[in-house]
């Protein structure tokens, strides 16, 4: 691989912007005396340091965005603020894109990679991965409603899979709800509450699998996920 790639695939810069540092010096590559941006290094077993600070190669990235309203979940569009516009520009080279789709008006977590085996296996209806919201809705939920929702729902194209519903408040007028569903159907939570005669009024994804929103991350913010998150994201999926 060459070595400018190598770089910008690191999250070291722009594939100019490595470019620069290489020429400037700050590059080093033990065992070759002269290195230029084209320079060929084996990305496995290169020891690369740059200013002193060894670099490894990362061919995947996993970043967690608490996403905005109004926005939609996808890579691009001609007059809408899409996900990927909050990708920070040291990742922007990795062309991640959103792991399932949540509705324009939905916010919360939103996982963003380049890893399409690992979206696959998250998004497979075959491996039921748990999906966790909190709901605001119009009216007071009851038992009956959590009965329903444990026993599936025939939401007329589909009969949704059993899933948790757990009452926070329940007022006349407004409930608050935490919700996990197995399965991931457009606008499958809306759906299911609209079935009960409930309209949701606010809806935020708090996990994904065992992976928890950071509640320190506010609307728009978006950062990579630690190792040990990754596990969580991942558990039961290989
Ligand atoms: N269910 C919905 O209705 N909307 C979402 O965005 C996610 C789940």
């Amino acid at each position: 691989m060459r070595l400018d790639k190598f770089l910008a695939d690191c999250g070291t810069g722009t594939r100019s912007e490595v470019k620069k540092l290489i020429r400037s010096g700050a590059v080093r590559v033990i065992g070759l005396d002269k290195i230029s941006p084209d320079t060929k290094i084996d990305e496995k077993s290169a020891e690369v340091y740059l200013n002193g600070e060894p670099i490894g190669y990362k061919k995947y990235v996993y970043l967690m965005l608490n996403k905005p309203e109004n926005c939609l979940s996808a890579t691009q569009d001609r007059y809408k603020t899409v996900v990927t516009d909050f990708v920070p520009s040291e990742f922007k080279h990795f062309d991640v894109f959103p792991i399932g789709r949540l509705d324009i008006d939905t916010v919360g977590l939103c996982i963003l990679t380049n890893d399409g085996g690992l979206a696959h296996r998250l998004l497979s209806p075959a491996r039921h991965i748990p999906k966790t919201y909190l709901a605001e809705v119009d009216g007071a939920l009851s038992d009956e409603d959590v009965k329903a929702f444990e026993s599936g729902m025939d939401l007329g194209d589909f009969i949704t899979k059993p899933s948790r519903l757990e009452i926070i408040s329940a007022a006349e007028n407004k409930s608050l709800s935490k919700v996990t569903i197995f399965e991931g159907k457009f606008h499958q939570i809306k759906r299911m509450f609209k079935s009960r005669g409930r309209e949701v009024t606010h809806l935020k994804r708090i996990a994904m699998n065992r992976l928890l929103l950071d509640g320190n991350l506010s609307e728009g913010e978006i950062r990579e996920l630690t190792t040990d998150e990754l596990e969580l994201l991942t558990y039961d999926t290989e």
